[in-house]
């Protein structure tokens, strides 16, 4: 009856947690968790030791902005030491399923006081 519903609900919400996102999005964050998060974070915020002065933040930055910037070092437009071996490593659609979970992070903007 309802009760069992919400339960049944409630188990799916609890063991499967990908069907609560798209499936880009999945494939996108899994991405960012093994590959990008190393430097930029699964949050896309910029948090390595190191060097992390010269990572940027890519959190909230527009998906087409992002998958133009990985084409561009993936196809040797850009030149990085880094970043183009790690374009190079992922696939079109790759880059727009990890393009998608870094776009679709959303943060809430506060001007200077
Ligand atoms: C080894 C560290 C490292 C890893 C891992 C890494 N990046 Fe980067 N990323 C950088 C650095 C450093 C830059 C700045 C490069 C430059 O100056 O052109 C950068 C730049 C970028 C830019 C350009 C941002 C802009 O505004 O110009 C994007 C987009 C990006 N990375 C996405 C990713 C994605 C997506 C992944 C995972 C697939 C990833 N990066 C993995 C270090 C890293």
């Amino acid at each position: 009856m309802k009760k069992n519903f919400l339960i049944k609900v409630l188990f799916i919400f609890l063991f499967y947690p990908n069907l609560s996102m798209s499936n880009d999005l999945t494939l996108g964050k899994e991405v960012a968790e093994s590959i990008c998060a190393a430097c930029h974070g699964v949050d896309g915020r910029a948090a390595s030791g190191g060097n992390s002065a010269l990572v940027p933040n890519i959190f909230a930055q527009n998906k087409d902005y992002l998958v133009v910037k990985l084409k561009d070092y993936k196809s040797g437009k850009i030149n990085h030491p880094q970043m183009t071996l790690i374009a190079q490593m992922l696939t079109d659609d790759q880059i727009l399923n990890v393009s998608e979970w870094y776009s679709r992070i959303s943060v809430e903007l506060k001007l200077p006081e």
